[in-house]
């Protein structure tokens, strides 16, 4: 049987996507093919991955969505900041932060839970909402590591602008050699704060 690679994240406008190039570009410039640069459709706010699974699954995973969302009512997410996982000595992961009102907590923890009665590996670490814009090349010297920190350091980023979260999507993640290529396989709304 076929798997799919599968995980749950909020999509981002395009106007915060493009954002976020034009405040990266510079770092983008600067480090160059030291990181793999999500593109900038790319970028995305995940909820959950999955890993490889079945269509059944998915269609398990739409109805655990349809639910969830349902019981969050629709929030704004803000978008500034810059850092690294697991921290800035030791750069692996470079994200741009986001700031966001309880929802998205409450979002995420009734998606793990549901993900975990499904059968689905709870996440081993608490929830650090992010939207990764790159990742360090594992070969990467400590010399590089040591110029990619001092370039996060030089560079400040501020408010890039709000979001308005009104759904949640499930994505299919293809693993390309030019890098992964993201579907979006289904959403489901968040409630209406209105209605
Ligand atoms: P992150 O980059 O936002 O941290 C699709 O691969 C998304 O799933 C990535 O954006 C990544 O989130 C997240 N993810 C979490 N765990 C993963 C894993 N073990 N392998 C690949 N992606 C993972």
């Amino acid at each position: 049987m076929s798997l799919l690679r599968a995980f749950i994240a909020i999509e981002l406008p395009h106007s915060i996507q493009s954002a976020i190039e034009k405040a990266t570009s510079t770092l983008r410039a600067e480090l160059g093919a030291t990181v793999r640069w999500t593109a900038v459709q790319n970028i995305h706010l995940t909820l959950k991955f999955l890993g490889g699974i079945s269509p059944a699954s998915a269609e398990e995973v739409t109805q655990l969505l349809r639910a969830e969302a349902d019981s969050i009512p629709a929030f704004d997410i803000h978008v500034s900041g810059l850092g690294s996982f697991p921290n800035l000595k030791m750069p692996r992961i470079l994200w741009v932060g986001i700031q966001a009102p309880t929802g998205l907590e409450a979002l995420r923890r009734g998606i793990e839970s549901a993900c975990g009665r499904l059968g689905y590996e709870p996440e081993p670490r608490d929830f650090s909402p992010h939207l990764t814009i790159g990742r360090v090349k594992q070969d990467a010297s400590s010399v590089e590591r040591g110029k990619i920190r001092r370039a996060l350091e030089a560079v400040t980023i501020d408010s890039l602008g709000t979001a308005r979260v009104d759904s949640v999507h499930l994505f299919k993640s293809a693993l390309k050699p030019s890098g992964a290529v993201y579907t979006k396989l289904f959403f489901a709304p968040l409630k209406n704060p209105g209605g």
